[in-house]
């Protein structure tokens, strides 16, 4: 069919896509033509925003290296990684869940760590934190050997790869849980932090007047054949930005209970601030898939 006017080119389009022999591929790529249009027809997109919106996307490419993954930064900040989330978990988004968005700073081969141990391996100035999880079911049953990965930002509210002062995988540790499906360990208690903010998707917030600030959390990845993956981060109770995550990842059932410990610690070397926090995981079931780490 030859093109006559604006209208005819979405049919045209979609009659172009329409041979290919995936059909996933065929269902997915004609819904995102069809809103893709009705976007541009929507906003009446103009040819200057066209090439500013072929630069930007460039640009996220460009920004990408082996230590900084803009395209999942872009994803999260409109809110894409969260919706995505949501709609994969909660029995395919009908119930609440416990999964959260993984972010960009995941990386794979973290340190195995004994059940109780620290995931401190450089000097970390802040307050202590003791962890406490425990993974069950969707029927309640604990779930051993589950394997846990644990990551997260400093009281600085840098992760080990941001920062020059920490060691190699500080602040990361892999647990496997016991025959109760406890995993625990010892680690500082993370601060908020701002999301990178030197490439495109920086711009963009700034643009909209938005902080680049995500709550203090710790992020967790428990993996089990016979369960789905679940990838979650547990929220921080007082922190300042936990309405307004510049990633949207803060949902009600994933706030900690913090809770500041008062007389000794439970470790001898532990003499000043420290806070214990205990959380139930539910796993539901599925195929555990690991997902690309987003940096090396
Ligand atoms: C994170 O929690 O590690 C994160 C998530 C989204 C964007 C930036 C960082
Ligand atoms: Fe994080």
């Amino acid at each position: 069919m030859i093109i006559a006017r604006q209208q005819d080119v979405t049919d045209v389009v979609l009659a172009a896509m329409d041979r290919a022999p995936s059909e996933r591929l065929r269902t997915v790529m004609a819904s995102f033509v069809t809103h893709l249009h009705a976007f541009a027809r929507d906003v009446k997109l103009t040819e200057a925003e066209f090439e500013f919106a072929i630069d930007f996307l460039n640009r996220v490419g460009q920004a990408t290296n082996d230590s900084h993954n803009e395209g999942v930064l872009f994803s999260d900040a409109v809110g894409l990684s969260t919706l995505v989330c949501l709609l994969n978990n909660g029995q395919d988004g009908a119930t609440e869940t416990a999964a959260a968005l993984l972010g960009p700073f995941w990386r794979a081969n973290a340190p195995p760590t004994a059940n109780g141990g620290s995931i401190v391996r450089s000097p970390t100035p802040g307050p202590a934190l003791f962890f406490e999880g425990r993974i069950r079911d969707a029927q309640g049953t604990p779930v051993p050997g589950v394997r846990v990965d644990v990551w997260q930002a400093s009281p600085a509210g840098m992760y080990e790869n941001q920062d020059a002062d920490q060691a190699d995988m500080n602040l990361r540790g892999v647990f496997d849980t016991d025959a109760e499906g406890r995993f625990a360990f010892r680690s500082v208690k993370p601060a908020g932090y701002p999301v990178p903010t030197h490439g495109p998707t920086g711009d963009l917030l700034r643009a909209q007047l938005r902080h680049p600030y995500r709550p203090a959390h710790l992020h967790v990845l428990a993996y089990k054949p016979g369960f789905k993956t679940l990838i979650t981060q547990i929220f921080v109770d007082d922190d300042e930005h936990l309405e307004s995550d510049v990633v949207f990842g803060v949902t009600r059932a994933l706030i900690g209970d913090f809770r500041k410990g008062e007389g000794a610690s439970p470790a001898v070397d532990v003499t000043g601030e420290w806070y214990n926090l205990a959380y139930t995981f539910t796993m539901e079931p599925g195929e555990a898939v690991l997902p690309r780490p987003p940096i090396k």
